[in-house]
């Protein structure tokens, strides 16, 4: 519409099914995924690893001890650390697997009032399965429901000499989304490999898909680059300016903060948010749960109305797909 949004009015809100509709079944299952589309989410998200054959398996962590029956059914197959890579099992082997509700080290539910552990028959599937189901959903439902992969530490494939950037161009190519008007947004936190893909992957495949940063304020396992022949730890801190984020504007189309970036201590814009905002940026952050709403609001959807009128965000990744959109239908 042409009509003007003052900053305290409503915005039309993308809702992002953070890992599928994962605050009501398993994150990153088939069914949590065909969930968030029943709810009406606008875009899918899917992380992206990669299996010791090459196949892109759509799940969030490079291990699978928290969400599989893997140490049952496998129990000599863990590193020396004592975990099992997602990267030293076949797609096969992975498919055997069950499963299930997220869980923390001593086994214990990390969110307790969500789907119970152990219950049901859940699998893995790789992004090609998901991405036929929800093109198979948008046929059937005559929608266009976008998708939203992300790289998961592109370093550590790298070290095991898999490029998991270009599998995943080539599998979004080979599905038909090539180009910004596609529904489709790639992120990664590694700007590094963000650069690598905007410079030189996207020109040789002649793709042209937005890219989004994905930005936090700690250092995690998908902060290293090669310096040298070696890896070395990484640190973001260079984009939590306003220079920062016009850095990350040369490279992508977007950001993908954690939710308290966008905030100063007096709960008004920060100035990455201003920055963002005055570049025309897209601006996605995440995660919105139930669980994690802030003190400040009185509940979920008085967060989401902030964010979306005080603040002025379009689009939010959320485990709460229905909850999210309702409470910014009025
Ligand atoms: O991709 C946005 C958000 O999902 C980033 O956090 O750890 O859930 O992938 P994570
Ligand atoms: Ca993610």
């Amino acid at each position: 519409s042409s009509q003007q949004s003052p900053a305290s009015s409503p915005v039309p809100m993308t809702i992002i099914a953070h890992r599928g509709a994962s605050g009501h079944l398993p994150e990153h299952t088939m069914a949590s995924k065909a969930l968030a589309y029943g709810m009406g989410a606008d875009f899918l998200e899917q992380d992206v690893v990669m299996s010791k054959d090459g196949h892109l398996i759509v799940h969030h962590d490079l291990t699978l001890d928290a969400t599989t029956n893997v140490k049952a059914l496998f129990p000599n197959r863990h590193r020396q650390d004592g975990h099992f890579y997602v990267i030293d099992f076949t797609l096969a082997e992975l498919k055997t697997l069950s499963v299930s509700e997220r869980v923390n080290t001593s086994g214990i539910a990390k969110y307790p009032n969500r789907f119970p552990i152990n219950t049901g028959e859940f699998k893995l599937h790789t992004l090609a399965e998901e991405l036929t189901l929800i093109q198979a959903l948008n046929t059937s439902h005559n929608k266009q429901v976008g998708i939203y992969p992300e790289v998961k530490s592109p370093w550590f494939h790298h070290q095991a000499g898999k490029d998991i950037s270009l599998a995943v161009l080539q599998t979004l190519k080979a599905f038909g989304y090539t180009q910004k008007s596609d529904k489709v947004f790639l992120q990664s936190f590694d700007a590094n490999e963000l650069m690598r893909i905007n410079s030189e992957l996207l020109p040789k495949l002649k793709m042209d898909i937005a890219l989004v940063q994905l930005i936090a304020f700690t250092d995690w396992q998908e902060t290293k680059q090669r310096v040298g022949g070696k890896w070395q730890n990484y640190s973001y801190d260079w984009m939590f300016s306003a220079q920062g984020v016009a850095q990350v504007a040369r490279y992508a189309d977007g950001i993908g903060p954690w939710f308290p970036m966008l905030v100063d201590d007096n709960w008004q814009a920060s100035a990455l948010l201003t920055e963002a905002q005055r570049l025309n940026m897209t601006i996605h952050p995440y995660t919105f749960r139930i669980e994690d709403t802030p003190k400040r609001f009185a509940s979920f959807e008085h967060w989401l109305q902030y964010t979306n009128k005080k603040l002025g965000i379009t689009g939010v990744f959320t485990d709460f797909p229905a909850r999210a959109k309702s409470a910014l239908m009025h």
